[in-house]
């Protein structure tokens, strides 16, 4: 194939995804430049605290080589649907339509062994074919880093992209990562609603004492903190088990965090909206 036969395909994979997500109002990426930092657990509890405020929530897991989102949303036995016409229908948990690439494999413990340019047509062709409804959020659990799936997701789904959100935990270190995310979305134009400081302290189960485990907040320049998430043994818990959901309804201070953190993403999406 020429170089023109390649752009065609691309651009007819691009029309396709527009058309598949032709009825979803708003694309929110949960990046880090950082790997284990939260950022599944922050999509995906951010995706059940919208669907539980009303919403019509979709979540894409993007992560090809280390998908969480199954797991946590307990669904790794689920098989995404597919209809005769060769559509792929989202798993339905928690009032949520999950996609994600490990639900279409029939063995789930091999790695899945690619370079870059498998990885993007693959991300590309799992969201053209999804049929994903009506839905106000579609949230994107990117993998760590700002590499192939991370730029896929923001120049594919560039014109429904309406923001990115950080996650962090404490520290320099893990900082200046972050901060190469952050520079990230700002090369691509991409807004930034803001960062999650995850694992910012933990409480001693004693006194309630806050403790900075892993040393003080560094607060990253120009992006707001969206809120603080404690290290918490029992969230650990609820996510091994696939039972975020249930976690999400208790009255435990993280769970308190999350569930206004996704409020606040909610309140900046509809600002930005009134703003146009
Ligand atoms: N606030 C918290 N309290 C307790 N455990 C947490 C908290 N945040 C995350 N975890 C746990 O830390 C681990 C890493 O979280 P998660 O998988 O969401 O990170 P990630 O950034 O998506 O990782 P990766 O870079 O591999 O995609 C998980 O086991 C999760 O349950
Ligand atoms: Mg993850």
């Amino acid at each position: 194939m020429g170089e023109r036969g390649h752009l065609s395909t691309f651009n007819q994979l691009i029309e396709e995804v527009n058309r598949s997500l032709k009825s979803v109002k708003h694309v929110i990426a949960v990046l880090s430049g950082k790997g284990g930092v939260g950022k599944s657990l922050i999509s995906a509890s951010l995706s059940i605290a919208l669907s539980r405020d009303g919403r019509r929530v979709a979540l894409l897991d993007a992560d090809v080589h280390g998908p969480s989102i199954p797991w946590i949303l307990g669904i790794e036995d689920r098989f995404l649907g597919t209809t005769v016409d060769g559509k792929l229908v989202p798993v339905e948990v928690d009032g949520i339509a999950v996609v994600s690439l490990e639900l279409l494999l029939e063995d789930r413990s091999a790695p899945i062994v690619w370079r870059g340019p498998l990885k993007t047509k693959t991300l590309i062709q799992l969201v053209a074919s999804t049929l994903w409804g009506e839905r106000d959020y579609l949230v994107v659990d990117l993998p760590p880093g700002t590499g192939d799936e991370a730029l896929t997701i923001a120049q594919v789904l560039r014109s429904k992209l309406t923001g990115v959100i950080l996650v962090s935990t404490p520290g320099a270190m893990v900082k200046h990562i972050v901060e190469k995310a952050k520079r990230f979305a700002d090369m691509l134009g991409i807004p930034l609603l803001g960062v999650v400081m995850n694992m910012a302290y933990a409480r001693c189960p004693r006194c309630g004492a806050r403790i900075e485990i892993f040393g003080s907040i560094e607060p990253i320049e120009g992006a707001e903190v969206l809120g603080e998430v404690p290290l918490d043994p029992q969230l650990a818990k609820a996510v091994e088990r696939g039972e975020l959901a249930q976690y999400l309804s208790s009255d435990n201070e993280a769970s308190k965090r999350l569930r206004e953190i996704a409020r606040r993403v909610e309140e900046l999406v509809e600002k930005g909206k009134d703003s146009g």
